[in-house]
């Protein structure tokens, strides 16, 4: 089986209790932290920045996976790799100067995604694929947790792995967007290996069961075992 990673996205968990909520997912088998910043500007919503990056960095080793959708990028980008996220993924249309924007997360050390809303051409990739980390293809459009997910993507994917494949780098290929337990086979057989969750994880558990999330990791790993 491949190495499958299980990303679940804080945006859709208890804002009240987020230490404990990113503690339980990680105890139930994820993988990263995937850490969902809006702007209200470059997406119509406004969530957390690097002040809860930083709060949440000594509650887990984990990955902490930053996705922005923002505008512009290249202010915050010292901002989250001061708090420790580990990977910083970001929108080509959000920054002027995309070479520049993946040049600069990595000088702050981290890792560095690029990311394809449902119409963003893969285009890019032509010229920055040996530079990047990871990419990250939407299968809705970003600013919202709990949408449906949009088939195209799959296409999408495929066409990205292939790319990766031909690079012989080591990318990641990650999904976002209505993963869910009956679709992420599909979306793995199309060429994800890392696959953000947020209502599909976070809507799953009672807040007060350490375990809460157990059973809807469980049941993602045993779709990803039929892959
Ligand atoms: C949307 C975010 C996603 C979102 C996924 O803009 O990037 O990470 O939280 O949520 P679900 O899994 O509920 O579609
Ligand atoms: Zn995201």
């Amino acid at each position: 089986m491949a190495n499958y990673r299980i990303a679940p996205s804080i945006l859709s968990a208890n804002f009240a209790k987020l230490g404990d909520e990113i503690t339980a997912v990680i105890a139930s088998g994820a993988d990263f932290i995937h850490f969902d910043v809006m702007d209200n500007h470059y997406v119509p919503n406004l969530t957390i920045g690097p002040l809860v990056c930083e709060a949440i960095r000594p509650v887990t080793d984990a990955i902490i996976d930053v996705h922005l959708m923002v505008e512009p990028v290249d202010r915050i980008v010292p901002d989250f790799a001061k708090a420790g996220a580990n990977i910083i993924s970001f929108h080509p249309e959000a920054t002027r100067h995309i070479d520049r924007t993946i040049g600069l997360i990595k000088e702050q050390g981290c890792k560095a995604g690029l990311v394809f809303n449902p119409a963003t051409p893969l285009d890019y990739l032509d010229h920055v694929l040996d530079k990047l980390d990871l990419v990250l293809i939407m299968s809705v459009n970003p600013g919202f947790g709990g949408q449906q997910f949009i088939p195209e993507a799959l296409r999408k994917l495929a066409a990205v792995r292939k790319r990766i494949d031909d690079s012989g780098r080591d990318i990641l290929l990650e999904i976002d967007g209505g993963v869910k337990v009956d679709n992420i086979a599909k979306i793995a057989r199309a060429g994800a290996d890392t696959f953000v969750a947020g209502s599909a994880i976070y809507g799953a558990g009672k807040d007060s069961d350490p375990h809460r999330y157990d059973s809807v990791l469980a049941a993602f790993r045993a779709e990803l075992a039929k892959v």
